[in-house]
């Protein structure tokens, strides 16, 4: 079934759970710690730092890399995700061949039964990423929660540019107490400041470039809201997207980041954040500020 060679590489490749978890259970002692780094593959250097810093902070690093079926709520979507396992072991190579590699097909995660579990994350998956992609937070919740049963990891790292994703992870290990250290890592930019992600190898050189729009925009929107209402700052957003075709403003929020709901008024002693989706012709793009 994978039909590729890593025949000269040092790296420990799993594509299976009982051989990753066995192999676990011998490199384990009482005080070691594992860090973990789940992924859907198509590494960039968003990832690649995320795993320097598993690497740094824990003894044993594990990544994983599995394009989840159930979380994704669009078909073509799914079908379009890069899947570049080749070059995504070089790329890990190159930082460590220390890391160990789990590359799961979908028979190992879903044993003949590829659905979600239901989550109650109380909310926290109604707003934002849980209105416009439905089921999706069931499929997050329902892959990581079973690589966090198969890796057990000590700390996990997950990017904040999916800030709503990282809240609910949280919230996941919380609820069914799994004693793991969920830790947001700051979001990874091109040189024009689009926030790096898989989806951005989709984009022609000329939307990639025009996607600067959108953290432009969120720099300038956070301005704004240091003298605006919120009702200000959104229409201030709506109107710079509306402005220019290549662009569909799929939603702007500014939310209190504890709760994710959205304000409509400040509060001084509340952290905020702004959330954003756009498509840039047909591909879909988030981002999200602080705006404290
Ligand atoms: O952020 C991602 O790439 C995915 O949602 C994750 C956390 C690997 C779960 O499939």
């Amino acid at each position: 079934m994978f039909a590729l060679n890593f025949n000269n590489t040092d790296m420990h490749i799993f594509y299976g759970k009982v051989a990753l978890i066995a192999y676990l259970k011998t490199i384990k002692t009482t005080n070691s710690t594992i860090g973990f780094v789940p992924t859907m593959g198509a590494l960039h250097q968003g990832h690649l730092a995320l795993m320097q810093r598993s690497l740094k902070e824990n003894d044993d690093t594990v990544v994983s890399i599995f394009v989840n079926p159930t979380q994704f709520n669009n078909p073509e979507d799914l079908a379009k995700y890069p899947r570049t396992l080749e070059e995504d072991v070089k790329k890990m190579r190159v930082l460590s061949d220390k890391i160990i590699l789990y590359a799961p097909s979908v028979e190992d995660i879903y044993e003949g039964e590829t659905v979600s579990q239901h989550f109650d994350f109380d909310g926290l998956e109604n707003q934002m990423e849980g209105k416009f992609r439905p089921g999706h937070f069931d499929g997050v919740g329902t892959i990581v929660k079973r690589l966090f049963e198969i890796v057990t990891p000590t700390n996990a790292y997950f990017g904040e540019k999916d800030f709503q994703q990282l809240q609910i992870v949280k919230k996941m290990a919380e609820k069914n107490n799994m004693p793991v250290n969920v830790v947001g890592c700051p979001i990874f930019r091109e040189d024009n400041q689009l926030a790096m992600s898989s989806r951005n190898e989709r984009l022609t050189p000329e939307e990639r470039k025009e996607a600067a729009l959108i953290y432009k925009t969120l720099t300038a929107a956070k301005e704004l809201f240091q003298t605006s209402t919120p009702e200000e700052t959104i229409a201030f957003v709506e109107e710079s997207f509306q402005n220019n075709e290549r662009f569909t403003l799929e939603y702007f929020v500014i939310a209190d980041e504890a709760t994710l709901l959205p304000i409509d008024h400040r509060n001084k002693d509340k952290n905020y954040r702004a959330f954003i989706a756009v498509f840039v012709n047909s591909i879909r793009l988030i981002d999200t500020i602080s705006l404290n």
